[in-house]
């Protein structure tokens, strides 16, 4: 199978596998990290063929949903890159980028480093902010039952990686314990400058909410007076 053939089926397993998934890891997600890292890549040099697989193999078993065990993603890509006969060290290296790259592994000494994860990574961190990011973000609140806001519970800005994990705060703490400090862990200069604008979106946003909450008025945008 030539790079284009196996980019294509491991697109359509993804599809497949990720049929029904919860709105924040379903395909769409994938999708948009796949297309948020060839963007990037166009403009670091870096070996495309790992970029793609990576972006679109890095959800399709989520630690989370699987008891815990963090080696399941990895596994799975791993089985089917060798069943499509993809090189060993394409299919190494695209395992370390999955396990590496979520932002629960950069809590602690980051063990494994390289281009191509720096823009995989980059391109699944603007899919967790601006517009879509808060998206996400109300939508796996919403599938894990939490409280929007409560103004009661102050946001834990020191979490270890269990607190992160076993968190069970309002979502729109998780605002200030992972999303605003995205922008300034990006690896690239593309990466970077997407995620300032996304960022001021999600200030302007997190503004408005709460003057609604508090139903205070806010200034009228003076171009729609
Ligand atoms: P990672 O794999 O990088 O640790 P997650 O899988 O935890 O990221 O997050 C996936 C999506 O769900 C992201 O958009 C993230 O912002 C959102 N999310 C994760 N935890 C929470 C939470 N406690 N409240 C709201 N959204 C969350
Ligand atoms: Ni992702």
């Amino acid at each position: 199978m030539g790079n284009r053939q196996v980019i294509d089926s491991t697109a359509l397993l993804v599809r497949k596998i990720l049929a029904g998934a919860e709105a924040g890891h379903d395909w769409w997600h994938i999708n948009r990290v796949w297309n948020n890292a060839k963007l990037i890549a166009g403009h670091e040099d870096v070996d495309l063929f790992v970029v793609e697989l990576a972006a679109l193999l890095h959800d399709i078993a989520d630690a989370k949903f699987h008891g815990g065990d963090e080696e399941v993603g990895p596994r799975v890509a791993g089985d089917f890159l060798t069943s499509v006969k993809v090189d060993p060290a394409v299919i190494e290296h695209v395992q370390n980028i999955i396990r590496y790259m979520s932002f629960k592994a950069s809590f602690g000494n980051v063990a494994f480093h390289s281009k191509e994860l720096a823009v995989v990574q980059d391109a699944d961190r603007l899919d967790a902010i601006g517009a879509i990011g808060i998206a996400r973000a109300f939508s796996y609140g919403g599938y894990k039952n939490r409280e929007m806001y409560n103004p009661e519970i102050a946001p834990n800005l020191n979490m270890s990686k269990d607190d992160y994990k076993n968190s069970a705060a309002p979502t729109i703490n998780h605002f200030y314990e992972k999303l605003l400090l995205l922008k300034d862990k990006m690896n690239t200069q593309t990466g970077k400058a997407i995620a300032q604008q996304r960022h001021q979106f999600m200030e302007q946003y997190l503004e408005q909410f709460y003057a609604e909450w508090n139903g205070v008025e806010r200034e009228q945008n003076p171009e729609r007076q």
